[in-house]
């Protein structure tokens, strides 16, 4: 670059007012990009508050028909489900009952709103006893998640849920081969039109912790180590991650979580261009700025959207946030 220097050149130029700095901003956010995760429980007329995420709640399915209804009118890109089941064992198996809670909710969606885009989250952490993200075995006198005892019970929950109706399938138990395995069992069953969103770049973050409150999935032992990314390996292990999820057939790529990860976002979006890739900012990530806000520490919609946007920018086309309804009140 050689462009001739101060006081030629003079960056505040195009700084003076809104209608310039508006016109050469390159990144917007758009409601239509925007993912709304939802919580939905047994029961009758609850709305539960999560203590942890303020404007988020456990909802039982006449509250979750409402909440969809109501949020109709928004234009966001879709909701993203996570049931919380009456019962947990073992294996989880109430994850894969035609009956159970993400199914019914699924239904209840498409019922109210065919035409809202339902995302279901495909993990064993909310369904299991023991917390973790799929069955359990002893090795070596400690426990751990049993990769491919996991996978198959993952093809079963993703086949459930795509008979009860939902778009898109989003594995998020950082299992080898989940991709595979899922893609396997949907082909199987007539499910070849369905998309994958694959939680490709997970790390074990400590930012997940209100989340575990909202979908009561806290590991009884251990944590997640084993299987979700460590926070301090290498870019390049984010980009095999990614690298063999789409060779197994994932349709979208997620990065999680966003805000500490926006180096990562970068990579995989420079890595693999033309990918639809989704960026999820985490329960901790709104819960630290929620609670700053209630102390009249930081302005909630500004630090928001300053966040969203710097997820945006490195490369995110598509956000899961906890601020989604928000934004499309605060973005006209
Ligand atoms: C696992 C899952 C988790 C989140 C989404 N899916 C928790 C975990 O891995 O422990 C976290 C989301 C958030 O913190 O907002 N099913």
């Amino acid at each position: 670059m050689n462009s001739p220097s101060f006081p030629t050149t003079r960056m505040r130029r195009l700084r003076q007012n809104p209608a310039l700095r508006k016109l050469v901003q390159e990144t917007r956010l758009d409601p239509h990009d925007f993912i709304l995760p939802l919580f939905v429980r047994g029961g009758k007329e609850l709305r539960t508050p999560i203590g942890s995420m303020p404007g988020h709640f456990q909802l039982s399915l006449d509250e979750f028909s409402r909440e969809i209804e109501a949020i109709s009118s928004l234009g966001l890109g879709g909701v993203l489900l996570f049931g919380i089941p009456g019962k947990k064992d073992a294996t989880g198996s109430e994850s894969y009952r035609e009956d159970g809670i993400v199914q019914q909710a699924v239904r209840a969606a498409k019922c109210v709103n065919p035409e809202m885009l339902v995302i279901t989250d495909v993990c064993f952490c909310e369904y299991t006893d023991h917390g973790h993200c799929g069955a359990i075995v002893e090795r070596n006198e400690h426990y751990e998640v049993d990769n491919d005892a996991t996978l198959k019970l993952l093809g079963k929950q993703a086949v459930s849920h795509a008979e009860a109706g939902a778009d898109v399938i989003a594995p998020s138990g950082m299992m080898d081969g989940m991709i595979q395995a899922i893609r396997g069992s949907l082909d199987q069953m007539g499910f070849q039109h369905l998309a994958i969103m694959s939680y490709a770049a997970k790390y074990a973050s400590a930012f997940y912790g209100p989340f575990r409150e909202a979908a009561e999935s806290t590991p009884q032992f251990g944590d997640r180590r084993g299987y979700q990314m460590d926070p301090a390996a290498n870019v390049d292990q984010a980009l095999r991650e990614v690298a063999l999820d789409l060779a197994e057939g994932a349709d979208l790529i997620m990065v999680k979580p966003a805000l500490a990860y926006l180096d990562v976002i970068r990579n995989v979006r420079v890595e693999f261009p033309g990918v639809p890739l989704a960026a999820y900012n985490v329960s901790g990530e709104y819960s630290m700025v929620k609670a700053a806000a209630a102390q009249g520490w930081i302005d909630e919609r500004a630090t928001a959207l300053e966040m969203l946007l710097a997820m945006k920018r490195a490369g995110a086309s598509i956000l899961i946030s906890y601020w989604a309804k928000d934004v499309a009140n605060w973005v006209e």
